[in-house]
């Protein structure tokens, strides 16, 4: 699909189909609206007055235009709500809806207002990434009733601007909204088609394709290392594990930024089971999307090595099933991570911090001095947080505010849980250093405890994405499936990092 920006007026745009935003209780008197509604014989002010269309978030009413007035043939306008609520995350909502919607009516080409006072380079960025979103869909496997329309282009209209910066950032809009896609795809394929294995290799791929260094560590190397943690989770598997590095490496770094190594780290379970503590049946299918962690950091990548920032960054994935076998670890056994620590596994199905410690403590071996990880951590966090927020915790105050400061310039949202040590005593083994489970109190900070003990005193902010990761059900913007949360956040703070330490 073809991404441009266009300083036309809208009435001579060459595209099938134009998609305006209209917000609560606006009446078509001034501006781009009433020139529209003059245009169309005030069809606008009258599907208005009818009631029939509010402008509330996510409607929409659309028209078939005749006369010569407007190039376009087409109008769709896109309720957003109140005017001062209209933020990135509605911007790129409304943008997924036009898109969405015009697609299924068949538009190939279609220009989309963004409405935006203030930053027309973001605003065109953010349009261009929440259409790109808009269009995913996860129907790969259908043979039948498939999405097969497709839009050919997409047109940011910025009346009377300068073209050459608008155009650069929808380039970036493209790269980051496809790079969401892709993780959205990883994370929607099903546990027989994405083993560690077949992980790595997409991985490979990415590297290849966009000028990245790639180490794919086996279980041999593993070993090696003492990373029992990791291997203690594989074990009931078949299949075997990968840890997965990614590195980006700018061409010119930033002086001030020597010796600082950010490190995506993200869970990747291509299936959880649960193992021995094997999950109820029920949903167990969803389990599929419990690589969703390693998914992001390969999406994040997959932009940082098109977009270039001035900082290097490394992502890590420590890829395994947890299935249940005869070799499988069990209840009570005790495994020996790679920092030496012993951990007691009360529940193996609490499988993702196992991963995640021993990725975390390579990633510190790697000269990583600050970490992100992501993850499908816990149930619990959709008990706290339901899908609206993303749970984020760590040990470094400037580190996640940052990161929620990020997710507010795209539109994500992330909440932060408390951290005090006291947590840290729920998972106190009798036995071992630590146990894997903490109770049935706070879940979602006591896994963020145990990963604080590999994290150390490194720099650290945790995401548990397990409540924000699958939408469901879907929404004029979105089709249901993963989501691909984080990954524009992550991009984002990556860029800032970058920004920040050059000036
Ligand atoms: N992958 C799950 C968490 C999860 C649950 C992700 C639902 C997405 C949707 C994780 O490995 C898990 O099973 N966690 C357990 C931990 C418990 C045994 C302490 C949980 O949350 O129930
Ligand atoms: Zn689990
Ligand atoms: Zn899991």
């Amino acid at each position: 699909m073809d991404v441009k920006v266009t300083t036309q007026s809208c009435k001579n745009i060459d595209v099938q189909a134009l998609a305006i935003p209209v917000f609560k209780d606006e009446k078509p008197t001034e501006g781009l609206l009433k020139m529209l509604d003059e245009a169309m014989g005030g069809l606008i002010s009258s599907v208005i007055a009818s009631e029939e269309f509010a402008a509330k978030e996510g409607e929409t009413a659309y028209f078939h235009l005749s006369g010569k007035t407007l190039n376009a043939r087409r109008l769709l306008l896109i309720g957003c709500g109140e005017r001062d609520e209209y933020k990135a995350r509605q911007v790129a909502q409304m943008a997924g809806t036009a898109a969405r919607f015009l697609r299924s009516k068949s538009a190939k080409t279609i220009a989309v207002v963004p409405r935006v006072e203030g930053d027309a380079e973001r605003a065109a960025q953010t349009v261009v990434e929440g259409a790109i979103m808009g269009l995913f869909e996860p129907d790969k496997y259908r043979t039948r009733e498939k999405e097969e329309r497709e839009l050919e282009r997409i047109e940011v209209v910025v009346e009377g601007a300068d073209t050459k910066p608008l155009q650069r950032a929808v380039e970036r809009g493209r790269i980051v909204g496809e790079s969401v896609n892709f993780t959205r795809d990883l994370a929607n394929e099903p546990g027989g088609y994405m083993t560690p294995t077949i992980l790595a290799e997409r991985a490979k791929e990415v590297a290849k394709k966009f000028g990245l260094a790639v180490d794919v560590l086996d279980q041999k190397r593993m070993e090696k290392l003492g990373m029992g943690s990791l291997l203690g989770v594989s074990r009931g598997s078949d299949e075997p594990p990968k840890l997965i590095v990614l590195k980006y490496e700018p061409a010119k770094a930033n002086k001030q930024a020597k010796g600082e190594l950010l490190a995506l780290v993200g869970k990747g379970i291509t299936f959880d089971s649960g193992g021995i503590s094997l999950k109820p049946g029920e949903n167990m299918e969803l389990m599929k999307y419990d690589m969703t962690g390693a998914a992001t950091v390969i999406g994040c990548m997959r932009a940082i090595a098109q977009l270039k920032p001035a900082i290097p960054v490394l992502g890590l994935a420590p890829c395994s099933e947890n299935l249940p076998s005869g070799k499988a670890t069990k209840p009570g056994d005790i495994l020996r991570a790679m920092t030496g620590k012993t951990i007691e596994v009360i529940n193996t199905d609490a499988e993702g911090r196992l991963v995640l410690a021993d990725a975390i403590a390579y990633a510190k071996k790697l000269g990583a001095t600050q970490i992100i990880d992501m993850a499908t951590l816990t149930g619990a966090v959709s008990i706290a947080l339901g899908d609206v927020n993303t749970a984020i915790l760590g040990t470094d105050q400037i580190l996640i505010e940052g990161v929620i400061a990020a997710g507010r310039e795209v539109g994500e949202r992330f909440w932060q849980l408390p951290l005090d040590k006291e947590y840290s005593n729920q998972i106190k083994s009798d036995i071992a250093d630590i146990k894997n489970v903490g109770g049935k109190k706070a879940g979602t900070i006591t896994a963020a405890a145990f990963l604080k003990e590999f994290a150390d005193d490194t720099s650290w902010a945790h995401l548990d994405i397990a409540g924000t990761a699958w939408g469901d059900p879907a929404t004029p913007y979105r089709a249901k499936g993963p989501t691909g949360i984080a990954v524009r956040t992550l991009i984002e703070f990556v860029e800032r990092s970058a920004r920040q330490t050059a000036s």
